[in-house]
């Protein structure tokens, strides 16, 4: 039978299986004394996982994720659809209902209108495009990720980035922006220039969410701009 040694050995985890001990160490040390170290172990553990998968691997994981509540109110998970080898990375929020009920992102208002920014660049779904969502569930009555959500999530995104090794990421809306660029500032303070995905450093471009512009018709305007921006730094790359 194959022990757990085996496995990790298999994974090719078992050198960052020791630097976790480490990284434990150095993580309980920043965290409140009520957290157990096999916590952050489990923790460390799912993230170093997380971190070797293939595409096969990642789909069935996340499939089967329980890792936050919003398992247990999910129709479905979302992965993300596109061109696995896309120079286009966008990034949206959340699943919403539709999204929820059709197990795919941005297929409701907000994706008509991001269908149509996207061809306005001249670029479409699944052309030369991968279209991911900073979770893969959706929370109930569409309110906000909470932390924890995004937190437990993030390996998921990080892993797709390190497969589709896009070009350039766009970021729609505040918790796109934050979660890719570790930041809390508003999307207004981040849109018009070019940032850095902090895992990778791939150019990141922020811009409104289009559930956002639906209801903010006039930011469209700015969100033009950054399309532009996105497509001449695509370009200079
Ligand atoms: N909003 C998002 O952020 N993502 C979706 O998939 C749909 C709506």
């Amino acid at each position: 039978m194959m022990t757990r040694e085996d496995m990790l050995r298999e994974l090719e985890l078992l050198p960052v299986w020791q630097l976790r001990q480490q990284a434990a160490k150095a993580t309980q040390a920043s965290m409140p004394a009520s957290i157990p170290i096999s916590n952050v172990n489990t923790a460390l553990d799912r993230i170093s996982i997380i971190q070797n998968f293939d595409w096969q691997a990642l789909r069935v994981d996340v499939k089967s994720c329980q890792a936050c509540g919003l398992a247990k109110t999910r129709t479905q998970t979302v992965f993300g659809v596109g061109d696995e080898n896309a120079d286009w990375l966008i990034v949206g929020e959340a699943p919403g209902a539709e999204e929820d009920k059709r197990g795919e992102p941005f297929v409701g208002r907000a994706g008509q209108l991001l269908d149509n920014m996207l061809a306005a660049i001249e670029l479409k779904r699944g052309e030369n495009v991968y279209i991911a969502n900073v979770l893969k569930c959706r929370p109930p009555e569409n309110r906000d990720p909470h932390g924890e959500e995004v937190m437990q999530c993030d390996p998921y995104l990080k892993r797709q980035v390190e497969l589709i090794k896009p070009k350039l990421i766009l970021a729609l809306g505040k918790f796109a922006a934050q979660s890719l660029l570790n930041s809390d500032a508003t999307v207004t303070s981040m849109r018009g220039k070019l940032h850095h995905y902090h895992y990778h450093g791939v150019p990141v471009i922020v811009t409104y969410h289009p559930a956002y512009l639906l209801r903010n018709l006039a930011d469209k305007a700015k969100a033009w701009d950054d399309l532009c921006l996105a497509k001449s730094t695509m370009q200079s790359l």
